[in-house]
């Protein structure tokens, strides 16, 4: 096999990232493999986000290294930084939409990393790309609503916009912020279950953060547990109960009197 098929999607050694006086990441190692759908789990301020922002060179290393693709993040700029991006779908928390715009240019904008010049609304696009597009919204079931302004949709809508937006890019790599945060049960059920579905499809790799342990154990193959910045389990989910996860993170947060934080976050029922 060539060196590309062998090599992890994702290697992350001895990440270390401090603000000021605040460590955000401690010595994190992470290695994933092409096609792998990883949960990085942890309570809020444990070094989730920004794990996520350094793989797509949002922040730069205090020390360690980032690759993501082959690609040693850090060291990239300009051009090269923009062709990595362009491989790596990215889904946040709060949509990220465009409120005044339709949902059809919404998805569209997630093809600007490949086109060049501003976007003076939908005739600026070219019509493979818009037929792109629509069936992405086909894909995640909004067809129907292409032409609606996006913030007349759910929460729920809105995150299977931003999830269409991010095919456009033809993603190797899918990284997802807390994507249902801020959704209700059934429609974190329903883009949980989508995102699954897509990245079987595209034989996409995926990290996604997640503060609920049990929605991590029975939608990842593998359970990544951050605590303060440092990885205190790593984890295939097959057989994982969540007592074992509690556990876990229950024997290192005792010492420190935050087991009710851990209990009252991690095991907080998906809203
Ligand atoms: N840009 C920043 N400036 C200062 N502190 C930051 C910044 N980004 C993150 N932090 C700090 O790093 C820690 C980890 O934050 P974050 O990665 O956002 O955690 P999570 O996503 O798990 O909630 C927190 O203590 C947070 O306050
Ligand atoms: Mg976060």
């Amino acid at each position: 096999m060539s060196k590309a098929t062998t090599e992890p999607v994702i290697d992350v050694r001895g990440l270390t990232r401090t603000y000021g006086t605040t460590t955000a990441l401690q010595d994190v190692d992470l290695t994933i493999g092409r096609g792998e759908i990883v949960v990085v789990l942890g309570l809020s301020g444990s070094g989730k986000s920004t794990l996520l922002r350094h793989l797509n060179g949002l922040e730069t290393p205090t020390s360690g290294s980032v690759r993501v693709l082959g690609e040693d993040v850090a060291r990239l700029r300009g051009a090269p930084l923009r062709a990595l991006r362009s491989r790596i779908g990215f889904i946040f928390q709060q949509f990220e939409l465009v409120p005044s715009l339709s949902v059809l240019e919404n998805v569209l904008t997630g093809s600007l990393a490949s086109v060049r010049g501003p976007r003076l609304g939908l005739f600026s696009y070219r019509r493979p790309a818009k037929l792109r597009a629509l069936c992405h919204l086909d894909r995640v079931g909004l067809l129907d609503r292409a032409y609606q302004r996006a913030d007349t949709l759910s929460g729920g809508q809105q995150q299977r916009v931003a999830i269409a937006r991010a095919l456009m890019q033809n993603p190797e790599v899918l990284l997802a912020d807390e994507p249902v945060a801020s959704l209700d049960p059934e429609s974190s059920a329903q883009v949980m279950a989508l995102v699954r579905e897509i990245a079987a499809d595209e034989g996409l790799t995926v990290l996604c953060s997640l503060h609920q342990v049990d929605l991590a154990i029975s939608w990842a193959d593998r359970i990544v547990g951050l605590r303060h910045g440092e990885v205190v389990l790593d984890l295939p989910t097959d057989g994982l109960t969540k007592e074992q996860v509690m556990e876990i993170y229950g024997r290192v947060a005792t010492s420190t009197g935050e087991l009710t934080a851990v209990a009252n976050e991690l095991l907080e029922p998906v809203r």
